[in-house]
This record gives structure tokens, sequence and C-alpha cells, in this order.
């Protein structure tokens, strides 16, 4: 036998992305790798890309100005780039860096192996198609290696939304869901291998509409057929759109058991002006509804959001409504970005708001939402939770794990194992996470 060939992963942006890179790296031990930790171990460099700002996307060509020195060290060294920044600028990068060997865009991962033995054969490889074909079919993972407690699961790619500053449309294309007992058989095989909480994804997985032996499943209904499964015991969903919050959806957040009290929910602005400009097809009002709606189905549930500023044409006025928008609301969580121009995309033709005011205004949004998480989470102090452990802590003897409201949590001296889901009474809250004692 000879020894494997080592392949180094670097995955930049969103947990969809971690998925695929977990699938890249079974389809390549199929072709004879084993994953490294380092890139200087390696004999093939995969990149695994993000195109949704620009930063993320220039860190891509700054990354493979570093990989130089190993390449000439050792001239075998494929290197590859993925991901949407792949799909996007495939052949710029060819243009613009030369060292590296092959792109593949994120419907192609299945042909990777044969990609690479091109690559080895010294020839250039570029793979940006966007087939029909279910590419997690040809994902298949190794049998039985086992797995942590927690897994991500992609039931649904693509958006069909086209938000006026998102790249997403033309980079992981139209919206596509996997069919029912694909996604069913892939949780069970999670769950033999020792998976005990299961997130799904898509990019806008609440529209998931997958084929099932009698018709269109909803996401609802794939949840309850997931919370069937023995062993299983936590199921979360992202990322969702405002629009495809289905009534039976809402529902489940109240009746399912497995179903963790956690949504996130991206409304990007509180103004009607600019949810318009962006092509959102939501207001104001109706997000506000709709989060009601939610909340009386499942009163603690904890909303996460996504936030823009500095949308073109946002005026004071409009900013104002977001961060009114925001109090009302009471994140649990949130994430937010000042807009950063897409080529390609509609806003990227109009009038840009000025930078500084940008920054600024991010800022100010940012301190409230701090205050607003940090509210949330010191009032779980006395609470008991569920929290399932995934690893030890820094400290002897201390196990760190999720919280159901997806609280970083950590208990001293614990006697529970990882995989284990305990009832946890919440003794402290620190600056970024819970202490608490089982109960
Ligand atoms: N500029 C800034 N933020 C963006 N997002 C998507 N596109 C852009 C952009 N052009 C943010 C949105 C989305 C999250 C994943 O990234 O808030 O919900
Ligand atoms: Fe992008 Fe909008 Fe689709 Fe989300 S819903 S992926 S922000 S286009």
């Amino acid at each position: 036998m000879t020894a494997p060939k080592k392949l180094f992963i670097k995955t930049y942006g969103c947990q969809m992305n971690v998925y695929d890179s977990e699938r890249m790296a079974e389809a390549m031990g199929g072709a004879g790798y084993e994953q490294v930790g380092r890139p200087e171990e390696a004999d093939m460099i995969l990149l695994n890309t993000c195109h949704i700002r620009e930063k993320a996307a220039e860190k891509v060509y700054s990354e493979l100005g570093r990989f130089k020195g190993l390449k000439a060290e050792k001239p075998d060294l494929k290197i590859g780039v993925a991901g949407c920044v792949a799909q996007a600028e495939g052949e710029e990068i060819m243009r613009r860096q030369p060292l590296v060997d092959l792109v593949v865009g994120p419907q192609a991962y299945h042909r990777l192996p044969e990609m690479e033995a091109r690559a080895r054969a010294g020839e250039k490889a570029l793979d940006t198609d966007m087939p029909e074909e279910d590419k997690f079919e040809h994902l298949k993972s190794r049998p039985k290696a086992r797995r942590g407690p927690t897994a991500f699961l992609t039931v649904q790619e693509g958006c069909d939304k086209f938000c006026a500053f998102c790249v997403v449309p033309y980079t992981r294309g139209a919206e596509v869901s996997r069919p029912v007992d694909r996604v069913l058989a892939e949780a069970r095989d999670l769950v033999e291998r020792g998976v005990r909480e299961i997130t799904l994804l898509g990019q806008n997985v609440n529209a998931y509409h997958g084929a099932g032996a009698d018709g269109d499943w909803s996401l609802a209904r794939l949840i309850w057929a997931l919370n069937d499964i023995d062993g299983l015991e936590r199921i979360r969903f992202t990322t969702s759109h405002p629009n495809d919050m289905s009534d039976d959806l809402i529902a489940a957040h109240g009746d399912c058991a497995k179903l963790m009290p956690y949504l996130h929910l991206p409304v990007q602005s509180g103004s009607d002006r600019i949810l318009k400009r962006m092509n959102r097809s939501h207001t104001r009002d109706s997000y506000l509804r709709l989060i009601e709606r939610i909340r009386a189905a499942r009163p603690d549930i904890l909303i996460s959001g996504d936030f823009i500023v500095g949308f073109p044409e946002e005026t004071d006025a409009d900013f104002a409504d977001t961060i009114d928008l925001i109090r009302q609301v009471g994140y649990g969580q949130a994430f937010s970005f000042k807009y950063s121009t897409r080529p390609g995309t509609p806003a990227a033709e109009r009038a840009q708001v000025d930078p500084q005011l940008a920054d600024a205004r991010l800022q100010e949004l940012q301190a409230l939402i701090t205050e607003q998480q940090r509210a949330r989470q010191d009032a779980m102090v006395g609470q008991t939770v569920g929290v399932l452990f995934e690893k030890p802590g820094r400290l002897p003897g201390q196990m760190v794990g999720k919280s159901d409201h997806l609280h970083a949590l950590h208990v001293d001296d614990c006697p529970a194992g990882v995989g284990e889901l305990r009832q946890v009474r919440i003794v402290s809250s620190g600056p970024n996470s819970l202490a608490g004692v089982l109960a």
C-alpha cells in the first residue's frame, strides 16, 4: 500500500462551507488523501472561499501569495481554490495567481478527485459548472467514521430571492432542495456515528421543499421526521428568510421537543424605504408581527439576526428605524456588517454612503446589540437548561458545551462526558460564556 497523500483545507465564510469542506475531505479520502492540520505537511492545499463581502474575497489572494515559498520548496504541491470566490472569479484567479492548479465551484465538488488527477498530470483544471445532478449523491462519506456530538447537514442550497446587495444567487445558483429520503439517511448515519445534534443548513433553509414519497415536504415536516430518530437529541436550522416562516414551522417551535429555542431570522434593515431598495419583499411591520407570532408559539426563543448598515442611500432616519427595530425585537445574538459593494449586484450601481458615516453607524448598532446579547445571557442565571457537552474545557475536570439557546457554557468538576446532554443550572454569566452546575 502506498502512503496516503496529505490534504490541507482552509475554510472561510459560512457553515455551509464547513460542511462542504468535510464532504471534499471525504471525497479526497477516496482518492488516497488524508487530512492534515498544517499547509507545510500537505501535498495538496485547498482554500474553500467566501465571496459575500469584498474583504472575504480579497483574503484569498493574500493567502495564496503566502504559499509561494511552499510551492518553490515542493514543486509537486498542488493548490486549489474552491467555494464562492472560485465560482465568481475562477478564470481571474488562474490569471492573477499562476501557482493555482485547480479551481472548483460549489456545485462541482464531486468532480474534485478527477480534477486532482488532471492537476497531477500537469494540467490546469477549472470547473465552475452548475449541473442538475445532486452532487451530494457523489459525495458519500466513508461509512462509520466516528464523529463529534454536533454536525451540519445541508438540506437546501442556493437562493432565488435576489436581495439587491447579495452575491449568493450568483455564486450558489438557484434554490434546490435535497430529497427527503437522502436527508433522513444521512441524519441516521450521523447519529450512528455519534452525532447528537444536527443543524440543517441552507441559504434559505426554511424554503425547503424536498421531494418525498407523497409529494414535496416542508422544512417543518422534515424536522418532525428527524424528531423520531432515536439517539438524535437536538435539531437546529439556519439561515431563514422571513417570507418563508410558514405556519407549520412556527408551530413546530412550540410543539417539537427536539427543535431548539433559537432562530436566526435576518431582517437586514428596519427601514421600509431601504427594505424596498434591498428587494427584501417584506416590511418592517410584517417582520415585527412575525416575531410576535413566533414568540407566542415559543416564548423563550432566542432571536438572532443579520444587519447591513450603510446600504446605498441609507439616511440618518433610515438608520434610526433600524435601531428602533432592534430595540423592539431584543436580539439574543446578531451579526452586523458594513455594506460592501459586490460586482454584478443591482445595488453596486447606486449612490454609496460615506464610509466614515457607515463606520459610525456600525459602531452604534454593534454597541446596542452587544448590550442586548449580554442582557439576554445574564437573564439565564438561575434557570435550568439543557446542555450538550462538546469537549473538555481549559481547566482540569471542566467540560464545555452549548445550551439549548446556543449560549457557550462550562461546568467545573463535571462528571458528564462528551456527547452527553444534561440539565444544568446556570450560576453565573461572564463576558463570553455562562457557568453552571449539573442539576
Ligand atoms: N455587504 C454587506 N453584508 C452583506 N451580507 C450579504 N451581502 C452583503 C454585502 N454586499 C450579509 C447579510 C447576510 C449575511 C450572510 O451577510 O446580512 O444576511
Ligand atoms: Fe442573499 Fe437575500 Fe438570498 Fe439571503 S435571501 S442568500 S441575503 S439574496
